[in-house]
């Protein structure tokens, strides 16, 4: 069937099976920066905002995402905030294959718009649903953390 699909402030008319999960749908549309990782709801990496809460598109069927507004790492990564997040992971060697990298940036963008002020459960929280086969994880805690550091004085200098 023929659906409206509203990606990244796009609408794109795309031809769907009653039963196609969301990220296969994305991938229709050419958006690749969501992952396939283990498809069963585990890993994180195919992580999307749908409207602006972070979901795993391998777990909702497209029919769900309508009529949503769905936001993907091809939109967030231009942004300021995801730019800082991004450089941030690079700066503390949070990024190796970068395999899960996509949803961890989305996940950290949430966090960012959504708290002002994270605590370290916040944090532990907004990174507990993705899994990373290289870095061990401490990384990656400490370029999130890096992030908050680095948004939280381009805040201030903004409200000086
Ligand atoms: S591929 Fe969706 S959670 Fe792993
Ligand atoms: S950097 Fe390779 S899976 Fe996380």
């Amino acid at each position: 069937m023929l659906v409206k699909l509203r990606v990244n402030g796009v609408t794109h008319s795309v031809d769907i099976e009653g039963n196609e999960k969301l990220l296969y749908t994305l991938r229709k549309l050419r958006y690749y920066g969501a992952k396939s990782g283990c498809e069963t709801g585990n890993c994180g990496s195919c992580v999307v905002l749908v409207d602006s809460i972070p979901k795993n598109s391998c777990l909702i069927y497209t029919l769900q995402a309508l009529p949503s507004s769905l936001e993907t790492i091809e939109a967030i990564s231009g942004t300021e905030l995801g730019e800082t997040i991004q450089q941030a992971l690079v700066d503390t060697g949070g990024i190796q294959c970068g395999y899960c990298t996509p949803g961890i940036v989305i996940s950290t963008y949430y966090l960012l718009k959504n708290f002002k002020d994270p605590s370290e459960k916040d944090i532990r929280s907004a990174l507990d649903s993705h899994l990373c086969r290289c870095t061990g994880y401490k990384k990656i805690l400490e370029g999130v953390k890096l992030a908050i550091t680095r948004v939280k004085d381009k805040r201030k200098e903004k409200n000086q």
